[in-house]
């Protein structure tokens, strides 16, 4: 048996990965576009003048719903690829109301970015929707604000869920205090905000990425940024003038490398061209506090966003505590620290992170259930996880709930395990990373 086949049934694929024969993991990586920068690239070059540029742009399935909807509202945006694709920006205020019903799929960033353009665009009327995970995902955390700022939005249980449909209306600015650290929160009431006369602020408990405050002033918009207070401030209705953005490698999808490299034994991998801005690096943080062996080579500023190449080495690892305001700074990396945790020596703690329990999956909730099925000692806790390591794992039988970081944190950690493992419905990871699998064979040494 080959050490990582794909089986296809029908639309799903099971993904078999047998640790036996392998011998390290080495190689050099490139990892696909980030998805935060390039959901943002996508539509802030909609709603700027002029033509904007976009290198580097992640092709998954999520990007591919956000470019999908801004096409449907009039934007021209050529055929997507990595390369080079060009938007032709159609103004501020000026999305067209689609014929149909915009979807969102599987992303979050992008029905609830858009909600906040949606919102005031005046006398328009939208419905948005995405798949089933997306339907029964918090929307009330955007509806809130967006309705305190004049926004007219009706939904499925008391306007909370999707399908949403909103009749856009002229809308005033606010000063929000969100109760949750989220950088979407965040996003779709700057974006809003770029629709009012006056000044816009949110406020959060903890600082969330900032790709959208760097992204908006690289367009002309006048964004002020209280890193004390964790306050964002945009004024209304900036010039916004297309611009060229190249997109740096996702760090969320370098992590499944970085943990990959340092668990399984004799291994050396170099990831190109990673995304470090500081609101995304709790990560690099994190592991390095574990004993991981992780090198930043080449750092650079490419278009407003910080990048370095990674180099990882197999390393022995111990446990750690997670919590507090670094939980937005990793909080899509929890899942594949689940994994790191399993191979450290001692009992890691991961607290404060609840918002995982309202992701693409109950992802605290899936990952303690499917690693306990390999033979791990996780307890789950209603904002965490509990996790004894130096155990080993057993293979197993395992699921990704559709969800593209359950899927690829799974098989990392089938790389460690004893027997081998079997992922169902490992497609999943083609959400954010469409070549994973391909970039996992090659590394692989027999
Ligand atoms: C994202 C923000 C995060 C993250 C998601 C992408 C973004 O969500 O989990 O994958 O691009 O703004 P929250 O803002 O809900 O925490």
């Amino acid at each position: 048996m080959a050490i990582v086949t794909l089986h296809s049934l029908d639309s799903h694929q099971d993904l078999a990965i047998d640790p036996a024969s392998i011998g390290g993991l080495r190689g050099r990586i490139t990892i696909p576009g980030d998805k935060s920068i390039s959901h943002r690239s996508l539509m802030l070059g909609a709603i700027a003048t002029g033509e904007t540029i976009v290198q580097g742009l992640l092709l998954g399935e999520d990007p591919r719903s956000t470019a999908a909807c801004f096409r449907s509202m009039g934007v021209e945006i050529s055929e997507l690829n990595s390369e080079k694709i060009v938007i032709q920006g159609i103004g501020l205020g000026n999305l067209q109301e689609p014929a149909d019903i915009l979807d969102a799929g599987n992303s979050g960033t992008t029905i609830r970015l858009m909600l906040g353009l949606l919102a005031g665009s005046v006398d328009r009327f939208f419905v948005v929707t995405g798949d089933s995970s997306l339907r029964s995902r918090p929307m009330s955390r955007v509806v809130k604000p967006l309705e305190q700022m004049g926004a007219s939005i009706r939904g499925r249980k008391g306007n909370t869920l999707a399908p949403l449909a909103v009749r856009g209306r002229s809308l005033k600015p606010i000063h929000y205090h969100s109760p949750v650290a989220s950088a979407q929160v965040k996003s779709c009431i700057l974006l809003a905000g770029l629709l009012t006369e006056g000044r816009t602020t949110v406020t959060e408990p903890a600082l969330s990425r900032d790709h959208s405050e760097r992204m908006l002033r690289a367009f002309g918009a006048n964004v002020e940024v209280d890193p004390d207070t964790c306050s964002v401030s945009i004024e209304g209705y900036p010039t916004l003038t297309g611009q060229t953005v190249i997109v740096p490698g996702d760090i969320s999808s370098a992590a499944f490398w970085l943990v990959a490299g340092s668990i399984v034994p004799d291994s050396e991998l170099i990831i190109e061209n990673v995304g470090i801005n500081p609101t995304r690096t709790g990560i690099l943080e994190v592991l390095q506090d574990m004993g991981a062996d992780i090198a930043l080579e080449n750092e650079r500023t490419v278009t407003g966003e910080p990048v370095a190449d990674l180099r990882v080495k197999t390393a022995k690892l111990k446990a750690t505590t997670i919590a507090g305001d670094i939980i937005p700074r990793l909080v899509d990396e929890i899942p594949i620290l689940a994994v790191a945790a399993v191979f450290a020596e001692g009992t890691t703690i991961i607290k404060d992170a609840a918002e995982l329990r309202v992701k693409e999956s109950d992802r605290l909730a899936v990952m303690a259930d499917q690693l306990n099925r390999m033979g791990a000692r996780v307890t789950e806790l209603p904002d965490g996880l509990e996790i004894t390591g130096g155990t080993g794992l057993q293979g197993g039988e395992l699921d990704s709930f559709t969800d593209h970081r359950i899927a690829m944190s799974l098989a990392i950690a089938a790389l460690n395990a004893k027997n081998p493992t079997t992922i169902h419905r490992a497609e999943a990871a083609g959400i954010s990373y469409p070549e994973f699998f391909i970039t996992l064979k090659s590394i692989c040494q027999e």
